[in-house]
Order: structure tokens, then sequence, then C-alpha cells
């Protein structure tokens, strides 16, 4: 099925095979019998199959919690101030490296099981709370384990360029420089990670620190993608997508020009409904433009310790919906289609059709809004990872 640009294809009456973990046929049922013989045959009644659901951003393998900040926020602190009071990133840099890798692998798993619980077949995950290389070897190793530990499809991204660590001593310039000269080559010789990622804020880093890092992970042959725009207009989505991106996440702030180049490149805005949400944000992502310009959107849950503690994408694809204004269409395939194509791997999973990897969700719903319309509910049927 090759759905267009905007909608989503739809075949009523329609029929899946699987052969060795990929779809053999996909279309009418009429058009199936005489071609296909099954082994096994199963009968839906009346069900919808989607793609099984990809979460392309995210920082689900972390230790402890933020609870503490959280209740500072509803308070009235922000975000930014906490942060730079060394809380923030930095405290659950703290709990990263007070944690053994068993224990990083058992609370992450917990939040795993709720995403599979719900039709994710794919899964993204950074480092990016440990800031020095054993640590980020450690979080992104864990996420290797991870993704080895269910049927599941993990992709791992470095993102060394989250936070400034205490050792630094205040020195962003040299800390890229390790970034760049050591944490990257020895990460990328381990085959450790998947792509690049990192965080392009007034509270972070600069574009000319990220532009470095890019740089550094392209010479590696390493794709590269950017939290950008979350808190401020900084330039993040035209940097991401003057490098090729394949992404420039959260994106609230970014202006028109950045929209256009986004579109120009074919790098995708993966929005992040939940930290938006959390944080209390006034600024949704200009998806008026982003349509203008042909940029692909993404959804995405960015679970995370800090601004985003979520572990339902369904939430987050209705939060898309309310908060930021998408359509249902666009909805779905922010967590199908291009939320792979965020991963750089639209040619492998994402939609249905013949030669991908047969991963499916199944619905308990008479119609595609119903996935995701009614607040903690779950109507996922059955999930089907690579064929089973
Ligand atoms: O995607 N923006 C930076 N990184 C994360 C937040 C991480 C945290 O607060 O722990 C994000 O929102
Ligand atoms: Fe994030």
């Amino acid at each position: 099925m090759q759905p267009d640009a905007a909608g989503i294809g739809i075949i009523e009456r329609g029929a899946v095979a699987s052969r060795d973990g990929r779809i053999a046929f996909v279309g009418e049922q009429a058009d199936l019998a005489p071609k296909v013989w099954a082994q096994e045959t199963i009968r839906l009644d009346g069900q919808w199959i989607t793609p099984g659901l990809v979460d392309c951003h995210t920082h689900i393998v972390y230790a402890g919690n933020r609870a503490t900040e959280w209740e500072m926020r509803l308070g009235g602190a922000n975000y930014e101030d906490i942060s730079r009071a060394g809380g923030g990133i930095m405290s659950s840099v703290r709990a990263v490296r007070a944690a053994s890798e068993v224990a990083l692998l058992e609370q992450a798993l917990l939040r795993l099981d709720h995403l599979m619980a719900e039709g994710v077949t794919t899964i993204e995950a950074k480092s990016g709370y440990g800031l020095d290389l054993g640590q980020e070897i450690k979080l992104l190793r864990t996420a290797r384990r991870l993704g080895a530990s269910r049927p599941v499809r993990l992709l791992t991204t470095f993102l060394g360029a989250h936070a400034l660590p205490p050792e630094a001593g205040g020195d962003k310039e040299a800390f890229i420089d390790l970034v760049c000269d050591t944490m990257l080559p020895a990460i990328a010789k381990l085959g450790l990670a998947d792509a690049v990622d990192g965080f392009c804020e007034g509270i972070a880093f600069s574009p000319a620190q990220m532009d470095r890092v890019f740089l550094a992970a392209r010479a590696l042959g390493l794709p590269v993608k950017l939290h950008a725009d979350q808190l401020s207009n900084g330039g993040g989505a035209a940097l991401a997508a003057r490098h090729g991106a394949l992404s420039a996440d959260h994106v609230e702030y970014t202006d028109e020009a950045g929209a256009e180049a986004m579109g120009r490149a074919g790098t995708v805005a993966v929005l992040l409904p939940g930290a938006f949400y959390m944080l209390r944000e006034r600024q949704a992502p200009p998806v008026a433009a982003f349509r203008r310009h042909g940029v692909r959107m993404a959804v995405s849950t960015d679970c995370n310790p800090g601004t985003a503690p979520l572990v339902s994408l369904l939430l987050t694809m209705n939060m898309a919906a309310v908060l930021f204004g998408l359509t249902v269409d666009e909805v779905l395939a922010g967590v199908t289609r291009e939320a792979a194509r965020a991963l750089g791997i639209f040619n492998e999973i994402g939609s249905l059709e013949v030669g991908k990897a047969c991963d499916l969700a199944i619905w308990n719903v008479d119609r595609p809004a119903e996935i995701f319309h009614t607040l903690g509910l779950n109507p996922l049927h059955a999930r089907v990872f690579r064929g089973l």
C-alpha cells in the first residue's frame, strides 16, 4: 500500500501475508486467495491493522526520577532555572552514574513493556545522561541489551552533547572537543550508536558547537539529528537541515526559514507534545509552516525522567492532535511512516508494503481515530513483530 503524501491508505477487507518475517502480500482479501497458500491463517473480526508503531525519540534508559523537580515546577520554578541550579538533566546524570547496568536495564524494561503493550515495535533510545566516555558506553550498551531482551527493534543514538558535566569546569568548548575527538570515535568503533544527537539551546550547546559535533559524526558515517528550538529560536532546525539531518526534534520555536530549510533537506520534524505538556509550554510548533513547506512530521514520546516522564505513545498521539492540531491521518503517519523516516529506516518498516518487515499493530476499533481517542484506554488487539 503506497499512501499519498498527506493521507493514509486504507484497504477494506484487507489481508496481510507474512513469510520469513517479511510482508509477502498486502491487499484485498479477494486478491489473496489464489496466490498464497498459508501455513497458518488468522481471521480478524473487523479489527484494523496498522504498521507496528514507531517511537522515534526517547531517553528511555535512565535511573531514578525527577518528581521532586516537577513539584518545584508546579510551585512556579521553571525548567531552565532548575537546570542552571544543577538540577534537570544533571540530576539524572548523577543517578545514572550511580546505577549499575543491571539496574538501568530493569528500570528501562518496565517502561519498554508499557510502550510495547500499545503496539510499539520499533523504538529509539538515546544516551546523554552519562556525559563521560565510560558512562555513555554504559548507557548505549544497556540500550542494546534492552533491544535484545524483547521482540522489538531498537536503534541507539549517542547524545554526548546533551549537557555540560560538572567535571568540565564550565568549559563547553573543551567538552565539545572531548565529544568529537574521543567519545565519538570510540563509540563508533564499538558500533554502539546508530546516530548522533545534540541539544542546541541556551542552557546546552550553541549552533557552532553542534556544527562541530555534526561534522565529526558525519566524518564517521553516522547520521545526525538535533534537539532544536525547544525553548527558544536558536536556528537549530536550520543547522540540522544544513547537515542533512534525519530529524530536528521539538522545534516549537522554529521559524518560517527553518521550516523551509527542513522541507528542502527532507529533515523530519519530530513533534514531542509530552514535553510541551509537562513544561506547560505555550508555543506550539509551526505545524502550518511545516505543512506549507512539505516538512514531514513524526510524533514521539520523548520518554525521559524530566520533561516527559511518559510511557504511552497513544496518549502522546492524542496530545499531538489536541495540543498541536495534527489531523488523525497526520498523527497515524507520524508514529509509523514519518517516524520510520526520522530513523532512516523507511525502506525497512513504517508502512505495509511487500518486502518490509512484517511488524503490525492490530486494533479493536471501528475507525482509526478510535485508536487514540479515549485517554487511558488501550485498544490494541495484538502485536506482530517480524511476522510473529
Ligand atoms: O528531550 N531537551 C533536552 N533533552 C530532553 C530532556 C532531558 C531531561 O530533562 O532529562 C528532552 O526534553
Ligand atoms: Fe529528547
